[in-house]
């Protein structure tokens, strides 16, 4: 089948994906309980809405689309000044090459607009909001690029840490907040050392972390009621590198270990179908809830430990795309996909909307912090940066993508 035919069923297929969704989200509200008095001061949020007005198909999708380099060289909104960018992210101020060139390429999806924020409509609509990220470093990434773009439209922005945050922003102007919480694997996990009578017999461990996959990590669990908006993520710290197996994950339902022991990919499936229930069950009816898909890796010719480079100049072809990333070739960044398969599964018949920036971030392959890392030493330690991204840079196109979503459902609430 050629990709033009794939990609062209898989489009009926999304747009039958959202005619099912809106289908039970009109359903849905009629069986709800009535809300509780923490739900009631909060406007809720309708997830999709049909309206007879418009003539352009609501369900616009900005997850597919291409990358074109325009003649003008693109200026982004914000510098190296800007005071919540994270030293290793701030490519500026690291002088990383091709910076221009990074920022200048634009996103075009199939059928719609160009996505691009409107910073004074976005922070009206939001005046007296809150919105929380929630997940690993690739969210925090997206955080400081969105707290520098909406910091253009209200200097008075300061950082905001409360609540458990990792990190954050107030925009008195509007206010509104924004925060990031730390969640690598979004349930509960610590390191323990092996007294487990069940465990010990694997040998050669030095320990383990063990996951409580019925308990939310606690910077989070207490904030499900706090913001308007959550953003969630989990992906990169499932893979084996982060816990060999001299130190696995061992997971935990009610406080007794899974016997056989899971894999991580089967532990990530119990984790997610777990936190999904707990999101479903204790996040208000009216919170926008979006999950923000896997950010795929970059790392050719080895993995970050092996050498691993990703010193590009242009983002990958469409074909090139296919080779890194499909699971069927083993290249050293398939779990990206894979990973996104199990969130899919987990999140279906639940009101949590996808906010699938993988394939537009694919094709990125040069817009990494790769050796510009502002550290002397960073590269021989820890190898390239190919998974993080460069801001100004690609998350700032996450960012335009997440305000039509917010807008979106905003504009379209019950
Ligand atoms: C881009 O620039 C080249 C050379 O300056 C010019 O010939 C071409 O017409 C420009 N294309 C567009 C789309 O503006
Ligand atoms: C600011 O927004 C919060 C909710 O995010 C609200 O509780 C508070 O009253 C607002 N403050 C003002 C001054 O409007
Ligand atoms: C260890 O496993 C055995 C057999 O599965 C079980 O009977 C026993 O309760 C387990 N021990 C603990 C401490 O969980
Ligand atoms: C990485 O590169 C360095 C310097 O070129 C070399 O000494 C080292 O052996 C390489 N490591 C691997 C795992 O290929």
């Amino acid at each position: 089948m050629s990709s033009k035919h794939t990609s062209t069923i898989f489009v009926y297929l999304i747009l039958l994906t959202f005619l099912l969704l809106f289908i039970y989200s009109t359903i849905l509200p009629l069986y709800s309980p009535s809300p509780t008095s923490a739900q009631s001061s909060k406007l809720p949020f309708k997830q999709f809405t049909s309206d007879p007005t418009k003539t352009r198909s609501p369900f616009c999708n900005f997850f597919q689309g291409h990358w074109v380099l325009p003649n003008l060289t693109y200026k982004p909104l914000y510098d190296e000044t800007c005071p919540f960018h994270r030293n290793a992210w701030n490519c500026l101020k690291n002088k990383r090459d091709n910076m221009e060139r990074i920022n200048s390429w634009r996103w075009v999806p199939e059928d719609c607009d160009s996505p691009q924020i409107n910073l004074v409509k976005f922070l009206s609509l939001m005046r007296n909001k809150r919105i929380g990220f929630v997940g690993d470093s690739l969210n925090e990434n997206f955080l400081v690029s969105f707290l520098c773009i909406l910091r253009v439209a209200d200097s008075g922005a300061r950082k905001w840490k409360r609540k458990g945050a990792w990190r954050g922003g107030y925009f008195p102007k509007f206010n509104v907040t924004v925060a990031y919480h730390r969640a690598v694997l979004l349930a509960k996990y610590k390191w323990q050392p092996v007294k487990h009578p069940n465990l010990s017999n694997q040998g050669g461990l030095a320990g383990i972390y063990r996951v409580d996959i019925d308990i939310p990590a606690d910077d989070w669990m207490e904030v499900t009621k706090f913001y308007d908006v959550l953003v969630f993520n989990t992906g990169h710290w499932w893979g084996l590198d982060k816990f060999p197996k001299e130190t696995p994950l061992v997971f935990y339902k009610e406080g007794q270990p899974i016997l056989p022991s899971l894999g991580t990919l089967a532990g990530l499936k119990v984790v997610l179908e777990s936190m999904v229930s707990f999101i479903q069950r204790e996040v208000p009816h009216g919170t926008l809830k979006l999950w923000r898909l896997q950010s795929p890796r970059h790392f050719y010719g080895g993995e970050w430990n092996q050498n691993g480079s990703c010193l590009l100049d242009n983002p990958l072809g469409e074909g090139q795309v296919e080779t890194w990333f499909d699971p069927s070739n083993g290249g050293v960044n398939r779990e990206a996909r894979q990973v996104n398969h199990l969130i899919k599964a987990a999140l279906q018949e639940t009101n949590i909307q996808l906010l699938d920036l993988t394939h537009l971030s694919e094709f990125r392959a040069d817009a990494h912090p790769a050796i510009w890392l502002g550290k002397k030493d960073a590269v021989s330690i820890w190898g390239q940066d190919c998974m993080h991204w460069c801001l100004p840079g690609l998350p700032d196109t996450w960012v335009d993508i997440l305000s039509k979503t917010i807008i979106y459902n905003l504009e379209n609430r019950l």
